[in-house]
C-alpha cells in the first residue's frame, strides 16, 4: 500500500483497488476521505480541488487510469479502449495548468500502447511507480535546496507546495523540512488567497511537524521584505517551460518582483515532471481561470451583479527573477543563463 503522509493523514491512499483522497477543502478543520472505485470520480476530485498541488494531481490521475483499465478490460474484445481513452480525456480536462497532469496521462497510455498481456497489473505497478518516485524526488529536492540554505535563517513560502500536493515529503515545504533539521529559523508563509492554501494547508502541515510557522496576509510580503530579515523564497511550480519561466500559484510572480527589489533571492523546487521541454518559454503556458464566485462576497455572486471578478490562479515569473531552480536531478542556478536543457 502506498500512502501520502502527512502524519496520519494521507492527501492520496492507494489500496490497490481504491483511491482514497483526502478533502483538502475543508482541511484543516475536517480530516475527510472520498473514496473513488471509477476515473471520472478522480477527474472531478481533481477539478474540484479535493486534490490538488501539481505531482498530486499527476499521481491521482495516474491512478483514474489503473481504475479505468480495471473496471473496462476485457482480453475478449476491444471496446474497453474506447472506454479508457474517453476516462483519460476525462482527466485530462480535470484542470490546465499543471504539466505533471499530462506528463502522468502520457506515461499510462504508454503502457496502453504497450503488450496488453497483464494489463492491469502493469497499469497499477506503474501508477504506484509514478507514486513512489515523486517521493524520492521529494526527498533529494529536500537534500539538494537544503544546501542551497546553508547560511539562511529566515524563509517565506507561497501556496501549499508540502507532502499534500506532492507523493509526500513535499517540494518546497520538503527543502523547508531538511533546512530546518539542520538550523533554519524562521519560516512565513502567506494566505495565498483565494483558496487559502497557505494558511489552510502549509500552516497545518508544518505546524503537524512540529515546525513553527508565521502567517501572513499576501499583502504584508513587501513590508516583511523590507524589514531586511528574510533571506530566501521558496516556492514549487506548475509547469515550467525550457527557459526556466514558472507558472506556479497567483501572486509568485509579485513576489519575485519584490524580491528583486529587496535583495531577497528566488528558489523554485519541482520533480523533473514539472518541467514542459516543449514549450520554449512560459508565454505558452494556459494558465487556469477559475469561478469569480471564489472571491465575491454572495450578495455579488448573481447573474446581474454589477460587481464581477477576475480569478487567475496561476502567474508565470520570468527566469530572469529566479535565483535557482532546484530538481531531483540538480540545481540550476540562475536559469536565465542558459535555460534548463541542462537537466534533459
Ligand atoms: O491550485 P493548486 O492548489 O493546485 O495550486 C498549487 C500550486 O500552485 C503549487 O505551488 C504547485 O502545484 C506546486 S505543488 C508541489
Amino acid at each position: 500500500m502506498i500512502k501520502n503522509e502527512v502524519e496520519k493523514v494521507y492527501a492520496l491512499e492507494w489500496t490497490g483497488d481504491v483511491l482514497k483522497v483526502l478533502d483538502q477543502r475543508v482541511l484543516p478543520e475536517t480530516i475527510r476521505y472520498d473514496e473513488y472505485k471509477e476515473a471520472g470520480g478522480v477527474a472531478e476530485s481533481i477539478r474540484t480541488m479535493r486534490v490538488r498541488g501539481a505531482p498530486a494531481i499527476g499521481i491521482a490521475a495516474a491512478y483514474g487510469v489503473a481504475l479505468s483499465v480495471m473496471q473496462h478490460y476485457s482480453s475478449s474484445s476491444d471496446d474497453w479502449q474506447q472506454k479508457v481513452a474517453e476516462d483519460m480525456q476525462r482527466l485530462a480536462d480535470s484542470r490546465p495548468t499543471a504539466v505533471n497532469l499530462f506528463w502522468a496521462l502520457q506515461l499510462m497510455q504508454e503502457v496502453l500502447d504497450g503488450n496488453s498481456e497483464n494489463l492491469i497489473d502493469k497499469v497499477r505497478q506503474v501508477a504506484e511507480q509514478i507514486h513512489a518516485e515523486d517521493i524520492k524526488a521529494n526527498q533529494v529536492m529536500g537534500a539538494l535546496g537544503a544546501e542551497l540554505l546553508v547560511d539562511a535563517k529566515t524563509v517565506m513560502t507561497h501556496c501549499n507546495a508540502g507532502a499534500l500536493a506532492t507523493g509526500g515529503y513535499g517540494t518546497a515545504l520538503g527543502v523547508i523540512r531538511s533546512a530546518y533539521q539542520r538550523g533554519l529559523d524562521t519560516v512565513y508563509a502567506g494566505e495565498t488567497r483565494p483558496w487559502l492554501q497557505g494558511a489552510r494547508l502549509t500552516a497545518w502541515e508544518l505546524a503537524q511537524d512540529g515546525i513553527p510557522v508565521t502567517l501572513i496576509a499576501d499583502s504584508a510580503a513587501a513590508w516583511l521584505m523590507q524589514s531586511g530579515t528574510l533571506d530566501w523564497i521558496i516556492v514549487g511550480a506548475d509547469r515550467i517551460a525550457a527557459n526556466g519561466d514558472v507558472a506556479n500559484k497567483i501572486g509568485t510572480y509579485s513576489l519575485a518582483v519584490l524580491a528583486k527589489q529587496h535583495g531577497v533571492k528566488l528558489m523554485v523546487v519541482a520533480p523533473l515532471s514539472t518541467i514542459d521541454f516543449e514549450l520554449t518559454s512560459g508565454a505558452g503556458i494556459i494558465l487556469e481561470q477559475r469561478n469569480p464566485n471564489e472571491l465575491l462576497a454572495e450578495c455579488y455572486s448573481h447573474e446581474d451583479s454589477l460587481v464581477s471578478a477576475w480569478n487567475p490562479v496561476f502567474d508565470v515569473t520570468p527566469a530572469s527573477l529566479i535565483t535557482a531552480i532546484v530538481t531531483e536531478k540538480g540545481v540550476v542556478m540562475n536559469p536565465a543563463d542558459k535555460g534548463l536543457r541542462s537537466l534533459m
